[in-house]
């Protein structure tokens, strides 16, 4: 049995497994931390490069939260020590930023989540590093489909949890991609990580209603080869099994009376590379 929670603005929020339904508060602070967050990535497609460190991209994204009046979200998290994630090639997710240059032909995940006036906003884009190969941009490309797809399902009348894996793994089983089932998308709000969990594979018409008010990501992880992950003993960096490019794209979203809000989308249109 599901359990949704009705918020007034005010409430203190736990992780409780129930399914947190925001009103109009929610909605503006989730506006803010979203765009702020979706800027942060804006601002970054001018600074990859080849050369450029992952501790250079970390300092860059940890300073522009700090101007804007936001804290890094991830900073302090769970014993990590960074500003965002910066997951290169067939790193899946939650790559360390550190002293390691990117390199011409590099695809990298850029994953960040400002904390603005209590709200999380939570968003991931890929960048290229000089010229990647026709197959690495050729996964990048199905992935923002994939995303894009999952919101789609998410934002018809009476959809359901399940509808945002089925449309997922529709789209990337046409090429033959692996998605990763081991990390998901997952509520947010107050909660930088609450109920429910969106996996990105599974059966339409499965798992809880989606109801006016949710706040949560979608954030699918899609493998060149097989989906099987595995994390480092660093304790946070998960890669590809079979060493295959990974790629990934995340937007923070609202259910609304008539579909779907994206708080995260990008206010200069700079969705996926190249840009
Ligand atoms: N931003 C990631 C997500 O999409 C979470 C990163 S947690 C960290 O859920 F600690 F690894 F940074
Ligand atoms: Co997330
Ligand atoms: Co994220």
């Amino acid at each position: 049995m599901t359990e949704y929670q009705v918020i007034d603005s005010e409430q203190t929020v736990y992780r409780d497994g129930t399914i947190k339904l925001h009103g109009p508060e929610g909605f503006e602070g989730m506006r803010k931390a979203g765009r702020l967050a979706a800027e942060i990535l804006d601002e970054l497609t001018g600074f990859i490069a080849p050369g450029v460190t992952t501790q250079d991209i970390d300092d860059k994204v940890r300073g522009m939260m700090l101007d804007a009046g936001a804290v890094p979200a991830t900073l302090g998290y769970r014993g990590y020590t960074h500003s965002c994630c910066t997951s290169i090639n067939h790193v899946i997710c939650h790559g360390i930023p550190g002293d390691k240059a990117l390199k011409d032909g590099d695809i990298v995940n850029i994953d960040v989540t400002p904390l603005l006036d209590g709200w999380h906003g939570d968003t991931s884009r890929m960048y290229f590093a000089g010229e990647p190969s026709l197959k690495a941009r050729k996964l990048v490309d199905v992935t923002y489909e994939c995303l894009m797809l999952g919101i789609e399902a998410a934002g018809k009348p009476g959809a359901r949890l399940g509808d945002i894996g089925a449309a997922i793994e529709a789209h990337a089983s046409q090429f033959r991609y692996g998605v990763v089932r081991e990390f998901c998308g997952h509520g947010l709000g107050r909660l930088f990580h609450d109920a429910p969990e969106v996996i990105h594979a599974g059966q339409a018409g499965t798992g809880p209603l989606l109801k006016p008010g949710m706040f949560f990501t979608i954030e699918p992880m899609i493998n060149l080869g097989k989906p099987w992950a595995k994390v480092l003993g660093d304790g946070w960096t998960a890669v590809t099994r079979d060493k295959s490019l990974s790629a990934q794209f995340e937007h923070s979203l609202g259910i609304t009376e008539n579909g779907i809000e994206i708080f995260t989308k990008s206010p200069k249109g700079l969705d996926k590379p190249p840009y």
